[in-house]
């Protein structure tokens, strides 16, 4: 039996991998200080005597190494994410990437781990063609916009974890996600989807920030996590950078009027500046669409879930948790 250290695995994305990966005949390890996850999202799970949760900050050098020692492949999901929480904790945000991420480092370097370490689509920043390849430029705002510090410290830990790779300590496989969604998304932290169609739900104003015309590709978790164990399970994929995204292309007005539709809302949609939401030098991508035939090429992935039904989940999710 494999077992695996999932750092942030009691997150959205983590929660779901954790259940793939245990489905799958291994053991988990999850550490989690549970600052935008929550072990609830693993209360399913708790039964599989396989899996342990361990409450504690990747910042814990001592917790991190005890755990890395015993884990045959780490994991690093862990990260502040989402653009609000970014920006009311900048300072704890980029400590947490790369302090955090360098503590995950240095354990795997101590016990030659092989690392799968999670980035994001923001590393690409203002670019505006698409589809975007793994090997184009970062081009990022200025260092007093601080939404580009996530960008940023996440661009620090591929470099970092590339490094160690070339450097021959451990095998470091990364992957940029863009925008996944699905069931346990929080709408606490800034993610378009959940909040629309809470607000959907509730028969609230839909709000859209700017124009509206900024355009998204989204991912249904499931078709996220099969590209992850696709991924494990490659060992080429040792030393690489790879996009996992979807492949149909949106604006944020129009998939507010999808989801209007489909949850059968009764909700005006209404554009909000951006100043209104966050502050007045806020910038965001015009445009994110990722080019996934590296991926596609690696491990034979294409999505499977259409936009319909990657709502579809999303509200049936909103809907229970409103309830409950
Ligand atoms: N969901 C997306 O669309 C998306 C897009 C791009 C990149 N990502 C990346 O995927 C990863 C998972 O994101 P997610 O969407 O599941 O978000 P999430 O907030 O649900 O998951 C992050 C998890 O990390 C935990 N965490 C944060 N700081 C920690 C610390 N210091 N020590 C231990 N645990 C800590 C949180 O409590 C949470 O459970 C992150 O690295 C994120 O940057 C996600």
């Amino acid at each position: 039996m494999k077992r695996y250290l999932v750092t942030g695995g009691a997150g959205f994305i983590g929660s779901h991998l954790c259940e793939a990966l245990l489905a799958g005949g291994n053991g988990v390890y999850v550490l989690d200080d549970q600052s935008t996850g929550h072990r609830h999202n693993l209360a399913h799970l708790f039964g599989n005597r396989e899996l342990r949760f361990i409450p504690g900050s990747i910042t814990d050098a001592p917790t991190l190494s005890r755990l890395v020692g015993t884990a045959h492949h780490v994991i690093h999901l862990a990260a502040a994410v989402g653009v609000k929480y970014i920006l009311e904790n900048p300072l704890e945000s980029i400590l947490t990437n790369v302090v955090g991420t360098e503590r995950v480092l240095q354990a795997c370097r101590e016990f030659e781990k092989p690392l799968f370490l999670a980035s994001t689509s923001e590393v690409y920043g203002l670019q505006t063609h698409a589809p975007l390849r793994e090997t184009d430029y970062s081009v990022i705002g200025a260092t007093s916009v601080s939404r580009w510090s996530y960008a940023c410290s996440k661009a620090l830990d591929e470099f970092m974890a590339l490094a160690f790779h070339h450097q021959g300590a451990f095998p470091v496989t990364i992957a940029r996600f863009f925008n996944t969604v699905g069931p346990r998304q929080s709408p606490a932290y800034g993610m378009v989807m959940p909040r629309l169609v809470d607000q959907a739900i509730r028969d609230q104003p839909m709000t859209v920030y700017g124009d509206g015309t900024q355009t998204r590709t989204f991912t249904h978790v499931a078709d996220c996590t099969a590209a992850i164990l696709g991924l494990l399970a490659h060992p080429e994929a040792a030393g690489e950078v790879y996009n996992i995204g979807g492949t149909q292309e949106i604006s944020i007005l129009q998939l507010a009027n999808m989801i209007k539709l489909q949850a059968e809302s009764a909700s005006e949609i209404q554009l909000l500046p951006y100043d209104k939401v966050y502050n007045s030098n806020f910038e965001d991508m015009p445009r994110r669409v990722p080019d996934i035939s590296k991926l596609r090429k690696a491990i034979g992935f294409t999505p499977t879930m259409s936009l319909e039904r990657i709502i579809t989940d999303v509200i049936s999710d909103r809907r229970a948790a409103l309830v409950a």
